[in-house]
């Protein structure tokens, strides 16, 4: 496994990511063993970044962790955990907006400590910005949990380039998490350039754009109560079609390399730069090792010109999440 640097001051990680939010629900139901043999199996391929956040499934994305390190016979120091929090949820799964205030993120992170049965915590970051706290206060708050040796490097998540001058300059970050694919390039004007300039990485999610651009989605996929792509713009009825017809015209530059639509559009991401390591929402064994393909393949100048005219920037239809969580995203303002 080819491993990246993630930021100057970052740990060093394999050049994919397993993301699990998938496994806690945000995809429509998921099966437990499944997951857990997903995340083993990533882990018998070299991978050593596992996402997560709090708010995944309530807890149960890091107590589904918890199990699959544990019963993977692993160390602990062998897996880097980043971990997201501050999105506040209801019974129902229903979302209440952030809390990144100080005594908050104290308390998020004794709770994770404890779920994860583990005594630090690789990566911690706000999933969204608070906007009542100055990032400068969660930030610090954060700092002061690196003193105590409970966190190891400090990231953020969906922030925009004045938020990241500002964090950085009360501590050092890692990585942003970032969505990054094909279909989604806004970060690429003014986020990319501030994080290369302050020696920041990037953990980019979304680099199928949730399944979308996967070469397995259809136009009439049944979707689950609960899941994202239920209400997701991208894949709603006015926009899926123009959606579609990206991915077909993708598929036949993957085809002539010889390569899945998935993979193409990873080793994509890859191909972005070194300070970028995507993070891939796999939650079925199969799905794991097609995404962990995308390691072989190889992008020339020629490739990458071909998929920028099959799939060019700006090109997809409907926004990235919906209207109210839009709203929440410093990135995007
Ligand atoms: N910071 C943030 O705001 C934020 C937001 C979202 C996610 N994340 C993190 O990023 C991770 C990845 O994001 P994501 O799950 O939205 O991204 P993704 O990788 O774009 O989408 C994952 C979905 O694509 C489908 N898929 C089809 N072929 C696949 C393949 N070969 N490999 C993997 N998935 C395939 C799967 O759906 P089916 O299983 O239904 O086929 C899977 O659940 C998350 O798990 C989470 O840790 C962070």
């Amino acid at each position: 496994m080819n491993l990246r640097q993630l930021g100057s001051t970052g740990p060093r990680v394999s050049a994919l990511g397993l993301g699990a939010m998938g496994m806690s629900g945000m995809y429509g139901p998921a099966d437990e063993a499944e997951s857990i043999a997903t995340v083993h199996a990533s882990l018998d391929a070299g991978v050593t970044l596992i996402d997560t956040g709090d708010f995944y499934g309530m807890g149960h994305n890091e107590l589904l962790i918890r199990d699959a390190l544990r019963s993977s016979g692993r160390d602990r120091g062998e897996v880097a955990v980043s971990v997201k929090f501050g999105a506040l949820r209801d019974a129902d799964g229903g979302w209440l907006g952030n809390d990144a205030r100080p005594q908050a993120v104290k308390n998020f992170l004794a709770y994770s400590l404890r779920r994860l049965g583990t005594d630090y915590i690789d990566i911690y970051r706000p999933a969204r910005l608070d906007p009542a706290v100055p990032i400068e206060e969660t930030v610090g708050a954060i700092a002061e949990m690196v003193q105590a040796g409970h966190v190891r490097h400090i990231g953020l998540s969906e922030v925009g380039a004045e938020t990241i001058r500002r964090a950085h300059a009360v501590h050092p970050i890692a990585d942003l998490q970032i969505e990054y694919s094909l279909i989604s390039r806004g970060l690429e004007a003014e986020i990319l350039p501030t994080t290369r300039e302050l020696g920041i990485g990037i953990t980019a999610y979304g680099v199928l754009s949730r399944g979308l651009i996967s070469g397995h989605w259809k136009a009439d996929q049944p979707v689950a109560p609960g899941d994202f792509r239920g209400v997701s713009p991208r894949f709603s009825a006015g926009n899926i079609d123009t959606n579609l017809a990206l991915v077909e015209a993708l598929r036949a530059v993957a085809e002539a390399k010889g390569a899945s639509v998935a993979q193409t559009a990873i080793a994509w991401v890859l191909a972005q730069g070194e300070d970028i390591v995507p993070l891939v929402g796999a939650r079925r064994r199969d799905r794991l090792t097609e995404a962990l393909g995308a390691l072989d393949l190889k992008l020339d100048a020629a490739d990458l010109q071909a998929i920028e005219a099959a799939v060019p920037a700006g090109a997809a239809a409907g926004d990235r999440y919906i209207a109210a969580q839009m709203a929440h995203l410093d990135s995007e303002k």
